[in-house]
């Protein structure tokens, strides 16, 4: 094990589990198949995008800033369509007008540094949680992945704290790695309810970890993984499509708790998904 890698989150982990990939797995013409990828200009996303397409995949990059969208796009192969989409806005997701992608990757992520507000709910969570829950209402794709985090694995789904009544006053310290793992966690959650797969790409190497994080960034940079590598089982999800929903890390099930008191009660699930069909900003 190495020893800034005691997780196996990093490259070091990423080589030991990519010994049992079978790489028949992604040797496919996707010639046909629709992908929309949320965030799909940065990072993961834009590895993903570089990944499927260059097999034969038309990706519908889901994009915020279209000029950003439009640079990173002009170095892609394949085939690559773009519209504009804020995640965190509920009239961009109902002005969104894309063909019904086989696959949907919400990989759209922040991890926001202050207290913010949008459209009355709280930045990260209207990112990571409302958000990808409305788009997928209105895309309605066969096969959804929701692009998670190790750090959920330091939090217990509250959904009071995670959707605070409408008209509560702002936490007093905003934790913002806090706020982003506990978003993560109600990702996973909501993924299993709503019968689509999740998953978690380890730490790698993004635009968005190097300006959000810049100490771990630092510290880590030598065992981090490449953006492709951290994208790697968002492709393999797309590209196989298993038939059982799962949490996924590195191609394999992975648990949804590695600490016991994360673990909540089933009627907190409920509520979760009480709250979101009731509108969460009421
Ligand atoms: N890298 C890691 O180690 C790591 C670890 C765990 C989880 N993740 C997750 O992986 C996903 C991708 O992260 P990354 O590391 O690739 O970060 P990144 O380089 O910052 O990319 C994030 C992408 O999300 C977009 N985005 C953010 N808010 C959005 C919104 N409201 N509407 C539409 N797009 C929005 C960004 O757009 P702009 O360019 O316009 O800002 C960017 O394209 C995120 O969900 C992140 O939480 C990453």
């Amino acid at each position: 094990m190495h020893p800034l890698d005691p997780f196996g989150f990093g490259q070091p982990g990423f080589r030991k589990h990519a010994r049992r990939f079978d790489p028949a797995d992604l040797a496919r013409d996707l010639r046909g198949l629709v992908v929309a990828i949320t965030g799909a200009n940065s990072g993961l996303g834009l590895a993903a995008t570089r990944a499927l397409a260059a097999r034969g995949a038309t990706v519908w990059m889901l994009c915020r800033d279209l000029q950003k969208a439009e640079a990173a796009r002009a170095d892609l192969t394949g085939d690559t369509r773009l519209a504009r989409l804020d995640v965190a806005s509920r009239a961009s997701i109902d002005a969104l007008d894309i063909p019904t992608p086989d696959v949907l990757v919400h990989n759209a992520g922040q991890l926001a540094s202050h207290h913010d507000v949008v459209e009355g709910l709280e930045r990260t969570v209207a990112t990571h949680v409302v958000g990808p829950w409305r788009l997928g209402h209105r895309v309605r794709a066969a096969t959804t992945v929701w692009v998670s985090s190790g750090g959920m694995y330091t939090q217990r789904l509250d959904v009071a704290r995670l959707l605070p009544a409408v008209g509560a006053p702002a936490p007093g310290r905003f934790d913002g790695v806090a706020t982003y793992a506990h978003a993560k966690r109600a990702q996973v959650v909501l993924a299993r309810r709503l019968g689509q797969h999740a998953m978690h790409p380890g730490w790698a190497d993004s635009p968005g970890v190097a300006a959000s994080l810049p100490r771990f960034h630092r510290l880590t940079r030598s065992i981090l993984r490449t953006p492709e590598q951290g994208a790697d089982t968002i492709v393999w999800l797309a590209v196989t499509r298993p038939p059982t929903p799962a949490f996924w890390f590195d191609r394999a099930v992975a648990p949804e708790h590695v600490f016991p008191w994360t673990k909540h009660d089933p009627a907190e699930e409920d509520a979760l998904l009480a709250r979101l069909l009731a509108g969460p900003a009421g």
